[in-house]
């Protein structure tokens, strides 16, 4: 017997799933501030992020005005997180998508497009808007010379603002019961916020509609001076930000912009992920930055939603690599722990000791191979003293019979301990006193040493 499909609750195609994403109340990172913070999260949509809403959109708009037909291509300058929704729709409907991307793009979201059968073609970031080999420039030029093709254009495609409107807007209004004072998020087209902006004014003109934009963007100027001032700065924070005036960013619907920088947005962005369990990418850290300090002045009786554009996971090679973010000094040195510098050391093995009865000559031989200047006397994993070279070769010079004697006649104090997770802070005030090296201990044991070598090579670094 055939089983009837109507008791089977299920989707027609993955389409369906886009949007009616979660607002989630952030307890930690809003920690000492008054009104009640939620944030609503995009990653939750099957292609991880905002820009879902707008790819069918976009594609059904061109099929019904006829512009785009069975087999056609679409193709679109994007940050990645675009050319996703349209890719995915372009699976199920198929189409063909090219994405035109900056090589400041992580390398993850060029192999998530490719993994949904998309051409991505890299572009240079440090080209100006309008030079030939932008990517957006490159884009228009693909779609000249492919036949069947149409440039989704999310920039000028008022398709992009209306999906907002249609369906974030009113999901923000829905979930907080038409509570809403603050909608907070960041501007790559200026898509979401025109969209979702405009419908919660509709709703209630006293809901203010803030932004966050990097530091290097042109937006924030243009929105107070009203004059296009070019920046030379290149920022990190992927998918928002402009050097352009979009035509879909329609300004009478923000009230405030706030400039926020790369380091404040990926630490936030880390600190989401730590300590809310909310794992999202650079761009959700620009615009909690921009609700954080929004919210320093406001009360218990304000409701704020944050809309956290996309996911984490396209980002691990960048901003969740630890290297990538001492690299840019993002990282921020006073909750550096002793684990971090310690991993990163690069001389190994990370801890040479010597026996305390071994001789000097040993411990000489074992401080020349290893360019090292000093060794903790360790005792069957146990800590019982030191010694520097200096002070042993004096000792040898002075009486040559000393190079046979055992090395715990001549050794001084134990290094003093610290945690793995310890504060580096810690560390450095014991070694700008009078000890030469920390000794690092996890469980009890042992595992380590920070020399002041190790600790200034990887201050410098
Ligand atoms: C990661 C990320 N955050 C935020 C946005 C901003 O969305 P919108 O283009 O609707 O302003 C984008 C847009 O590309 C994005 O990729």
């Amino acid at each position: 017997m055939l089983k009837d499909i109507k008791n089977i609750q299920y989707h027609e195609s993955i389409l369906s799933t886009i949007g009616k994403t979660p607002l989630v109340k952030l307890n930690k990172v809003t920690r000492g501030l008054k009104p009640q913070i939620f944030a609503k999260l995009e990653s939750v949509n099957p292609g991880g992020s905002n820009k879902d809403r707008i790819g069918v959109d976009i594609i059904e708009d061109a099929e019904r005005e006829g512009r785009l037909k069975p087999g056609g291509t679409i193709v679109e300058a994007t940050s990645g997180n675009t050319g996703l929704g349209l890719a995915i729709a372009g699976a199920v409907k198929g189409y063909h998508c090219i994405c035109t991307m900056p090589d400041k793009m992580s390398i993850e979201k060029i192999r998530i497009l490719r993994a949904y059968g998309a051409e991505v073609v890299v572009t240079p970031t440090a080209v100006p808007h309008e030079s030939p080999e932008s990517y957006t420039e490159v884009a228009k030029r693909i779609v000249r010379e492919t036949p069947n093709s149409i440039l989704a254009n999310q920039y000028y495609n008022q398709k992009n603002p209306e999906a907002h409107y249609k369906t974030t807007g009113p999901e923000i209004w829905d979930q907080t019961g038409g509570q809403i004072d603050y909608f907070v998020a960041g501007i790559g087209t200026g898509g979401t916020i025109s969209g979702v902006g405009r419908y919660l004014k509709e709703k209630n003109p006293n809901v203010k509609i803030i932004a966050g934009d990097p530091k290097g963007s042109i937006l924030r100027d243009y929105f107070y001076s009203k004059k296009v001032t070019p920046s030379f700065k290149v920022y990190k924070v992927e998918g928002i930000g402009q050097d352009f005036i979009p035509g879909v960013l329609h300004f009478q619907f923000i009230d405030e912009i706030l400039e926020i920088s790369d380091k404040e947005s990926f630490v936030l962005a880390r600190r989401l992920t730590r300590e809310e369990g909310i794992f999202v990418g650079g761009s959700s850290g620009t615009a909690l930055a921009a609700a954080l300090k929004v919210a320093e002045q406001l009360t218990e009786k304000d409701v704020m939603v944050v809309l956290l554009a996309d996911s984490g996971e396209r980002y691990l090679s960048k901003m969740y690599d630890d290297d990538w973010m001492r690299e840019n000094r993002f990282l921020i040195p006073e909750r550096i722990t002793v684990r971090f510098v310690h991993e990163s050391k690069k001389t190994l093995p990370r801890l040479i000791s010597i026996d305390p009865v071994a001789t000097v000559r040993k411990a000489l031989d074992l401080i020349n191979q290893n360019n090292i200047s000093q060794l903790p006397v360790i005792d069957k994993g146990t800590s019982v003293g030191s010694v520097e070279e200096s002070d042993l070769m004096s000792a040898a010079l002075e009486n040559p019979a000393l190079f046979d004697a055992p090395v715990n006649s001549l050794m001084k104090s134990s290094f003093p301990r610290v945690h793995l997770d310890e504060l580096i802070s810690q560390a450095i005030q014991l070694l700008s006193k009078k000890h030469p090296a920390v000794l690092v201990e996890d469980d009890g044991k042992i595992v380590g040493i920070l020399t002041r070598y190790d600790v200034i090579e990887y201050m410098a670094r």
